[in-house]
């Protein structure tokens, strides 16, 4: 808990906590969580894309000491952040390295513990950054994006002493993986009321995020008549309301009046909209209803609107066989098993591209977060530490499980298409870049969105 308060004082904003993608907080706080990672028995480095990685061999002469399993968050925050959101996540996987080093203990296979550079996509308006750099789904055109500054997401990469031509390196076989975990704070109420402190994720909800911009025409405030007037700040407001209304998880997060001055009628307004849903055909049905809105909008009120769609990610399952391990170390702990999913977006829902994962939530008083006030209990974290370092030893054992009819065992059978000559890394993204539909593994009650596409 003195690690979370530490990390949060580590801020590119003074006075709270606002760490950015690539940003000189991050810089310190890669350091501070890298020495963390040393005292904890492990070898760091950092990728091309300024993700953390920290290595913990395995046991020599393992059979599977090729393997690896991954466990991580993100070190990013969102302005004005809490001390948990990704952070927790990061240091709850360095505790349970440090647990098992200090108890001179190696797994079979190789751990390996990453600080996701960018999961939250506040300074390029893009989230998942980071994972995405490691499953392969990273798109090149986004380092032409640029920040408020002007600064190109290129530049800024090279600035923090990344390499935006090398992120390619930054790749994992999913060859070798077993599987990635995260933990984090809920960010939502459901733990807290049913009495637990802590949950097993069922699934993550999908997102789209979109860009907008209502042009009109500026004015004199004093002398254009009400009925005569393109403003498109009206527009905006209508469209916000429409958002309120559109059947799934919607928000209207930034709104910005150009060149705004309280005698001038707004002429281009700037908005975005982030939609979930852990159905993917829902949340694609509303957002495409709300683009026909905001045209409709713009015509009723002599407006042009400009859509741009920066990102979708499709909803992805938690692992099932991974997930049934991990609910198994929280029942032996005493603690009634409580399966939720998550409607917020975890670096998980990338890695799942490439590798089957699961999640832990921790209950955080009254479900707040981004916000300063997120909080949890000292007595959660070191249950769900317990959890942890229990659930890294059930994987241990089920590589010695027999898999029926299979020659090399894989104890958490990847879905059709995965692994070697299967899905690419990180196909199961995808974003307005890459043009590409999405695809994800199906949640139960819900059928694909697009048949898997092979790769010779
Ligand atoms: C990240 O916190 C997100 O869900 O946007
Ligand atoms: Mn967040
Ligand atoms: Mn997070």
């Amino acid at each position: 808990m003195q690690r979370t308060e530490a990390l949060a004082r580590i801020s590119d904003e003074p006075g709270h906590t606002t760490r950015l993608f690539a940003s000189p907080a991050m810089r310190r706080a890669n350091k501070l969580v890298g020495t963390w990672m040393s005292q904890a028995g492990m070898s760091t480095r950092e990728d091309a894309i300024g993700n953390l990685r920290g290595r913990y061999d395995a046991a020599p002469g393992s059979p599977c000491g090729d393997k690896l399993f991954l466990l991580g968050s993100h070190l990013d925050t969102v302005r004005n952040a809490g001390r948990f959101d990704g952070a927790l996540g990061v240091l709850l996987a360095i505790g349970c390295v440090e647990a098992l080093h200090r108890s001179k203990l190696r797994l079979p296979f190789a751990l390996e513990v990453v600080g996701f550079a960018d999961e939250e996509g506040v300074r390029y308006q893009t989230a998942y950054l980071g994972s995405k750099a490691l499953a392969g789904g990273f798109d090149a055109k986004d380092l032409q994006r640029r920040d408020g500054n002007g600064l190109t997401m290129a530049d800024a990469i090279r600035r923090f002493g990344g390499n935006p031509g090398a992120l390619r390196q930054a790749r994992l076989s999913p060859r070798n993986l077993l599987g990635y975990f995260e933990a984090h704070i809920e960010q939502g109420p459901v733990l807290e009321k049913r009495g637990v402190p802590v949950g097993v994720v069922s699934a993550i909800a999908g997102q789209s995020r979109v860009s907008l911009e209502f042009r009109g025409t500026a004015g004199h405030a004093g002398t254009v008549p009400m009925g005569s007037r393109q403003d498109a700040l009206a527009g905006a407001a209508e469209f916000v309301l429409a958002a309120e209304r559109c059947g799934v998880i919607a928000t209207v997060g930034v709104l910005e009046i150009k060149g705004a001055a309280s005698n001038v009628i707004p002429g281009c307004v700037h908005l975005t909209l982030d939609a979930r849903d852990a159905n993917d055909s829902r949340r694609r049905l509303a957002v495409s209803r709300l683009r026909r809105e905001a045209q409709a909008i713009a015509k009723r009120r002599g407006l042009r609107v400009q859509w741009t769609a920066v990102q979708a990610t499709p909803a992805v399952a938690c692992d099932n066989a991974l997930s049934r391990r991990l609910s198994e170390c929280v029942a032996r702990q005493g603690i009634k098993v409580v399966n939720l999913p998550s409607g917020a977006g975890h670096d998980a829902a990338v890695m799942a591209s490439i590798t089957p994962v699961a999640m832990l939530f921790l209950r955080c008083a009254g479900g707040i977060s981004h916000h300063p006030a997120e909080s949890v209990q000292t007595r959660d974290v070191k249950l769900a530490l317990d959890v942890m370092v229990d659930f890294l030893h059930a994987v241990g054992r089920a590589l010695d499980e027999p898999q029926p009819g299979a020659d090399a065992p894989h104890p958490f059978p990847l879905p059709i298409g995965w692994g070697e000559g299967g899905r690419r890394p990180g196909e199961g993204l995808s974003h307005a870049a890459n043009a590409g539909p999405e695809r994800a593994r199906a949640l139960p009650g819900q059928r694909h969105s697009a048949p898997a596409r092979r790769h010779s």
